[in-house]
């Protein structure tokens, strides 16, 4: 199964996905994480796209979409994979749609957090993660067992330096003027699938939960039909390559 996850900054895009990640153990492909990373190692990449995060700009999307090309190309997403966060503009969109025509392969679903302004900028101000393992909290929402240390391995919790005021507002213009319209294109596609994310995070789990899982069983009853047309290609390749 491959889905994109899209929605505004704090929509709970992240959140989702590795309850997603557990649930189905499809790989989480995070733009923004593998970004963080990079500047954390301080790599070329990470000195690259560090001007672009901390003011709540997009990187380019070549940089953008050659990242995730490497990363996809890993052996853990052979069976397929979720990705949190790319893409957010058209020319993205394209690039991943050249990818997986390349591969035939298929985009099974874009799910859309959809929250408001309002909601988004209240769980950002809110939101601390683990400086170890990226595990996400919220002040009021999520709350970690032991302040300002990460339940899973005990790490001191920080804020993003992206989560700032300033920068939350800079993300959700940057969202409204260069994002929102993957959600048309996608919908226009009959790909998208809208969750009502205004809602605690077990609720939205579920609603995920009952729209990928109907996604598979699709999937599965579609198989056979699949696996003969591909034996059907197989078999006209082979009689062409046997031709003189
Ligand atoms: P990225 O890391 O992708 O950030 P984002 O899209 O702005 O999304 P966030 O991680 O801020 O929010 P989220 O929707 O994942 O919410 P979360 O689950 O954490 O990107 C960062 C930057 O990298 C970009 O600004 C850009 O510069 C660059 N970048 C990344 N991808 C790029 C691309 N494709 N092209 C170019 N540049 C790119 O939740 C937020 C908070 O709310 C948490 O505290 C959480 O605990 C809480 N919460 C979550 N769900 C709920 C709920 N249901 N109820 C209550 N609280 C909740």
């Amino acid at each position: 199964m491959i889905i994109v996850l899209l929605g505004p900054p704090g929509a709970g895009k992240g959140t989702q996905a590795r309850r997603i990640q557990e649930r189905y153990g499809l790989p989480q492909i995070s733009t923004g994480e593998l970004f963080r990373a990079a500047m954390g190692r301080e790599s070329p990449l990470g000195r690259s796209v560090k001007g672009y995060i901390e003011s709540g700009r997009l990187a380019p999307d070549e940089v953008t979409s050659a990242v995730v090309a490497e990363r996809v190309a890993e052996p853990d997403c052979r069976k397929g994979f979720m990705l949190d966060g790319f893409p957010r503009t058209l020319p993205q969109a394209q690039a991943l749609d050249a990818l997986l025509a390349a591969r035939r392969l298929p985009l099974d679903a874009a799910l859309y957090f959809d929250v408001t302004d309002e909601v988004a900028v209240e769980r950002l101000s809110g939101r601390r993660m683990c400086s170890k393992c990226n595990e996400n909290y919220h002040e009021r929402h999520l709350p970690p067992k032991q302040a300002g240390r990460c339940d899973r391995c005990g790490s001191a919790l920080t804020q993003r330096p992206d989560d700032k005021p300033d920068t939350i507002r800079k993300r959700l213009q940057v969202y409204a003027q260069q994002t929102r319209a993957l959600v048309e294109e996608y919908d226009r596609r009959g790909l998208l699938r809208r969750i009502a994310s205004d809602q605690a995070p077990e609720k939205v789990a579920a609603s995920v939960a009952s729209m990928l899982d109907k996604i598979l069983a699709l999937r599965s009853a579609a198989a056979p039909a699949l696996r003969s047309a591909a034996a059907s290609a197989g078999e006209e390749e082979s009689a062409r390559s046997s031709l003189p």
